[in-house]
């Protein structure tokens, strides 16, 4: 049986939120709640743009100090252009815009120089590093028997190994600090198989595997380790030229509401795809102090696409 409201009189109940503003109230001055991330620093990877730049500007909103980082290069094996420096820059004013300070820096999550030289200048900036999101990634497309050994090769250094090198690279300081927030950004085409993805589909499978056993070996330290899965997500890995032709091969030039109904047709809700903030929602929950009790999970934001399967 479902509890009633306590509300003596039947009358209106007073929200937590206007409980909490009267209470501040009382004693003079109106103080502000402070943020849910107030004092926490994220290092997000990808973050030029899509889900990464979304992704710092909600941490940001919600009080964290950002470091971003991005490949602002393209790799030849993957059939659309990468982010910027450009986008990185511009994801910095729209974190800087929130009030709160951002380290943007160009590095490749294969490289991993590079991702210490960055999270050294996050440590010098901030002093600590909180919360990670290992968020960067690329797709491509190939029947299995097509896949070549450097297309092969790139995807699993980038969206495997370069999960493993971003999360290595902050680490110890997490550890050292006994206080983290991991999450790592895998896929549904990490929950199940995926024709044309066998590259994409073993990294991101790869990427769960990763996720929860780091999560089993730092679960008595403080730190939680999750992925979070998403479906198709209105970003530039899934609107451009290449991914078109892949859903729409019978026309010449496919257009965004060519290929709208094909998406539409891979989850049980009929939506073509989900906004990248609404991936920010389940990042921003396994990123806050009070997620300190779930570590090793996978969270999709999947459109109903696994109901039926596990
Ligand atoms: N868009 C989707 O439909 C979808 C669905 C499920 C999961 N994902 C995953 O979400 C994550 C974010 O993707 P997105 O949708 O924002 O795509 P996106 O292509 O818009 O953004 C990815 C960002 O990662 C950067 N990047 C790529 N390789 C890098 C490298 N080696 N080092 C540093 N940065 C690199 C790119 O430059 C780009 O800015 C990826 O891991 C992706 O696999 C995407």
């Amino acid at each position: 049986m479902g509890s009633k409201s306590s509300g003596k009189s039947g009358g209106k109940q007073s929200s937590p939120a206007a409980a909490g503003e009267k209470k501040r109230k009382r004693f003079g001055k109106s103080v502000p709640a402070p943020l849910p991330l107030e004092g926490r620093v994220a290092f997000i990877t990808g973050g030029s743009r899509g889900q990464g730049r979304s992704h710092a500007v909600a941490l940001a909103s919600e009080g964290a100090d950002i470091i971003i980082c991005d490949i602002a290069a393209d790799i030849d094996t993957v059939p659309y252009p990468l982010g910027t420096k450009a986008e990185l820059r511009e994801t910095a004013v729209l974190v800087e815009a929130t009030g709160r300070s951002c380290v943007a820096m160009v590095a490749d999550v294969r490289d991993t120089e590079a991702l210490a030289t960055v999270v050294s200048a996050g440590l010098d900036k901030f002093g600590h590093i909180d919360i990670c999101v290992a968020n960067a990634g690329i797709t491509g497309f190939s029947k299995f028997q097509d896949l070549d050994d450097q297309t092969w090769q790139d995807m699993i250094d980038v969206d495997l190994t370069g999960v493993f090198k971003t999360i290595r690279a902050v680490l110890p300081h997490m550890l050292e600090q006994r206080y983290g927030r991991i999450v790592a950004v895998s896929s549904m085409a990490g929950r199940m198989g995926n024709p044309n993805l066998a590259h994409y589909v073993a990294a991101k499978w790869g990427v769960i595997g990763l996720v929860k056993t780091l999560a089993m070996e730092t679960a008595n330290k403080g730190i939680t380790v999750n992925a979070v899965c998403p479906a198709a997500v209105d970003t530039p890995m899934l609107h451009n030229p290449a991914m078109y032709s892949l859903f729409c091969p019978e026309l010449a030039e496919p257009t965004r509401d060519d290929v709208a109904p094909r998406y539409a047709s891979m989850n049980r809700m009929g939506v073509p795809w989900l906004a990248p903030e609404e991936i920010s929602r389940a990042v921003s929950f396994l990123c806050a102090d009070a997620a300190r009790g779930t570590t090793g999970q996978v969270i999709e934001v999947s459109l109903g696409s696994s109901a039926g399967q596990h």
